[in-house]
């Protein structure tokens, strides 16, 4: 269905109640009338032990959580459950036992209330937390999109529009990150450690293989085999001593991959509109490497405030937001989905 952009510029009054739980976070938001008024993420520590998230631990843990996490975010935006106008909820892709979770409360609530329900693409989400704050982006752009369980660049032509130019074909970046960061010892997720630790360390200290593949797509499984290799000829104590100085050359590594793609992307597609998304967009090399490029090309650049990074139900109330200013709604036979397709007209 084409877009009506003259309804989509008529904003109207309208509560917005959205809640995410595709993988580990379990989340809820509030928008009234486009604005974020709540935004509330419970993180799951169950997976810490574990070294990465266990979908029936995070299955059973999203069936605790759910109901307090929406109370709190309606409580925070100080709405009444009566008030609201609709129910979003990220349908997939994701894990299906988290995505079962919040499917089925969503559609029990908006039956309850007899209120319209939206499902949202996980992915659709995560470019659109681009436009929750201002300035927001002009269509067409192309999207950075990293997180853990996808590596893209899109070229979003519409809210609903999105085609894929590049794609990792084996791990996600933030796969690659979290299993980097196990191998030097940090609990999961592991890559806001790395970010951490790096901080205080030379980038260039220590060198890694080029393990990049032809054309726009990524490969990440290269390098986490040579980043293990790396790790067994050394000794404890030696991580130890130079655990930022690691840290900083494979956050390094890693990041000049995605973003040496991103300006091939650019310079193929001539677009000079440029957004970043997802979990891994809340790295501080990626964000600050991302602006230089940006002033070296002269690229309008999008980069979401933090919180809209990670996992969240903001960016499911914005997907929302244009979903039901469209009239696309889910009938309550609605289900999850591990596995979706982007949107596309
Ligand atoms: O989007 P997201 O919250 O969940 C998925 O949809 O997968 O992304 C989670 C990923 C994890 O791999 C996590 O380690 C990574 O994002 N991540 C980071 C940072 N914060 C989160 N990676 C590098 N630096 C960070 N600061
Ligand atoms: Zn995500």
């Amino acid at each position: 269905m084409p877009v009506n952009h003259s309804l989509l510029r008529c904003a109207q009054p309208l509560t917005i109640l959205a809640i995410e739980s595709s993988c580990d976070d379990t989340a809820a938001s509030v928008m009234c009338d486009g604005r974020v008024a709540s935004n509330v993420v419970f993180g799951q520590l169950v997976h810490e032990k574990y070294g990465g998230v266990v979908p029936e631990l995070a299955s059973r843990r999203h069936h605790i959580d759910i109901v307090p996490v929406v109370n709190a975010a309606l409580r925070e935006a100080n709405v009444d459950k009566k008030n609201v106008d609709v129910i979003g909820f990220t349908q997939g892709p994701g894990l299906l036992g988290p995505l079962l979770v919040g499917n089925c409360f969503a559609k029990s609530l908006a039956f309850a209330l007899k209120i319209p329900l939206v499902g949202i693409h996980h992915i659709q989400a995560h470019v659109l937390a681009n436009f929750i704050d201002e300035p927001k982006p002009t269509f067409p752009f192309l999207c950075l999109t990293v997180s853990g369980g996808h590596t893209q660049i899109l070229w979003v032509k519409d809210y609903f529009d999105m085609e894929i130019v590049g794609q990792t074909q084996d791990d996600a970046v933030g796969e690659a990150f979290d299993k980097i960061a196990k191998l030097m010892g940090f609990s999961y997720p592991g890559g806001p450690f790395i970010d951490e630790y790096a901080q205080d360390g030379n980038p260039q200290a220590f060198s890694f293989p080029d393990t990049r593949v032809p054309g726009l797509n990524f490969s990440f499984s290269g390098i986490k085999a040579a980043f293990a290799r790396f790790i067994q000829t050394k000794t404890s104590a030696f991580i130890e001593e130079n655990r930022a100085d690691i840290c900083a050359s494979i956050e390094a590594t890693l990041i000049e991959m995605l973003l040496h793609k991103l300006v091939k992307a650019t310079q193929e597609t001539c677009m000079r509109t440029v957004a970043l998304a997802g979990g891994v967009a809340a790295n501080r090399y990626l964000r600050k490497q991302l602006m230089a490029l940006a002033d070296e090309y002269g690229w309008q650049l999008f980069i979401p405030s933090m919180q809209y990074c990670t996992d969240n139900a903001a960016m499911v109330a914005m997907a929302t937001y244009y979903k039901y200013l469209r009239g696309d709604f889910a009938g309550l036979s609605t289900n999850a989905f591990s596995r979706m397709v982007l949107p596309t007209h």
